[in-house]
């Protein structure tokens, strides 16, 4: 038996999506198992070019289930589009399914989060992902198991709605209709019906088999509602031990930890970030959004914050997580830099920090910096960590020094098989 799960270990866009398509064709089932449409996971394959929000990056391997996890909220008309696309692509979407006790995220949740964001917001996706959260924690959400009790669906819909309109009041947004809401209720039941199953089935049956299952986590550590950068955070929690509290099995059947970070750092939103830079060579690797590797966010297609690889960072999300692996993505868009910095620790109003300090403190920090020398020679065809050039060898033993994790996995470019492991 095999429980593996894949986490953000930076600020999200670390390269999940990739890592998760490269891991696929060992997997029986992939599991999303947080958060919602605001992901953006790429995945470059043969059959071309995807930014996933809530479909699992291993719908591309036919004898994988792909299911989107009870710990999710899912947008249906956003879903049934993604859906739609994939097949348009001629990928076959029949082996993906959705837990009945996922959250439905409901047009009004999108609308709430776009006119709190306008009030002065943490720049959030806008995807209604915090809304559909905090309706969960009010019990005033429907879940994808509502859908197939109509009886059950009308007399929640009757329920929900009186609260739900009284928040739209204050909002001065337009309140929800009842045969409306119902109406669309039934439209997503018919089209998504097939697909709903119970997880836990599933996931004790799978773990029974001995099959291997990987968790695919959404964002990261620093974004995570309880230890991230509160409040610049999503609403879930991106870290490991949530697919064993989403999963509905023991945590200690997890076999593997596997945390994703990119070989600099990348946030979008606001929010303290150390690192980030203004240097000039940061615009080159950000690129002009032409390519699909580029720095701008796949989901929002904003711009990327860039700044050099944060050690403390990743050393406090792997005490989170426990990495038993580390994957360091976008190695070779560090090629042409002469000299690479490393932030090696904080100093606070003078003094050396040993933790991560509070969200505004973190604001103040001054990065500690080492510097290397660059490499200058491309990677990207490279297939073996050791084979790749000894400063970049040099690098990345610097890194899991630094934050007590051993890098297995090496990404050379943006397709899945450009990886050195
Ligand atoms: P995710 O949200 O963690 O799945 O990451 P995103 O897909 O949002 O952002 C990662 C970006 O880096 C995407 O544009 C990927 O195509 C790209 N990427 C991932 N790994 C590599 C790599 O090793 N090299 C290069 N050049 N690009 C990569
Ligand atoms: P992946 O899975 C990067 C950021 C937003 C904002 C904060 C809260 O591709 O790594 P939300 O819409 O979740 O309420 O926004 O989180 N954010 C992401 N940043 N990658 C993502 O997903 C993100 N999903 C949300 O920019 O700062
Ligand atoms: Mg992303």
């Amino acid at each position: 038996m095999s429980v593996t799960v894949l986490v953000g270990s930076q600020w999200g866009d670390e390269g999940k999506g990739k890592m998760i398509d490269y891991l696929a064709p060992d997997m029986d089932l992939v599991v999303r198992f947080q958060g919602g449409d605001n992901a953006g996971h790429t995945v470059i394959n043969d059959n071309g070019v995807f930014k996933l929000h809530l479909i699992p990056s291993g719908v591309f391997e036919e004898d994988c289930i792909s299911l989107i996890g009870t710990g999710t909220v899912v947008n249906p008309s956003v879903l049934l589009e993604e859906i739609q696309s994939i097949e348009d692509a001629g990928v076959s979407t029949d082996n993906l399914k959705i837990s009945s006790r996922a959250q439905i995220l409901m047009p009004f949740h999108q609308e709430l989060d776009a006119l709190m964001e306008e009030q002065g917001g943490i720049g959030t996706t806008k995807r209604g992902i915090g809304i559909c959260y905090a309706f969960k924690d009010l019990r005033k959400n429907l879940r994808f198991e509502d859908l197939l009790d109509e009886e059950e669906l009308v007399k929640k819909i009757k329920e929900f709605l009186p609260v739900i309109n009284s928040f739209l009041r204050v909002y001065e947004a337009p309140e929800l209709d009842e045969d409306e809401v119902i109406k669309i209720c039934l439209d997503w039941r018919d089209k998504l019906k097939d697909r709903i199953v119970n997880q836990h089935e599933l996931i004790h049956d799978y773990i029974k088999k001995d099959k291997n299952i990987l968790f695919e986590g959404q964002l990261a550590a620093m974004k995570d509602i309880d230890l991230g950068i509160y409040p610049y955070v999503t609403s879930s929690n991106p870290i490991a031990a949530y697919a064993a509290v989403s999963g509905g099995f023991p945590a200690k059947d997890i076999d593997e930890v596997i945390g994703v970070a990119k070989a600099f750092s990348s946030a979008v939103g606001a929010g303290p970030f150390p690192t980030e830079s203004d240097d000039e060579q940061f615009n080159i690797i950000r690129g002009d959004g032409q390519n699909p590797d580029d720095e701008f966010g796949a989901r929002t297609g904003r711009s990327r914050r860039l700044g050099w690889f944060d050690a403390p960072i990743v050393k406090y999300t792997n005490e989170i997580n426990g990495y038993d692996a580390l994957a360091l993505c976008k190695l070779d868009k560090l090629d042409e830099l002469d000299k690479i910095k490393i932030c090696t620790g904080y100093t606070l109003d003078g003094k050396e920090l040993s933790t991560i300090p509070t969200t505004s403190e973190l604001e103040r920090v001054e990065p500690i910096y080492e510097e290397m020398p660059g490499w200058l020679e491309s990677t990207t065809k490279i297939r073996s960590i050791e084979d790749l050039p000894q400063k970049a060898q040099d690098y990345i033993r610097r890194i899991e020094e630094l934050t007590d994790t051993k890098i297995k996995y090496v990404g050379v470019g943006p397709s899945r098989d450009e990886m050195a492991t």
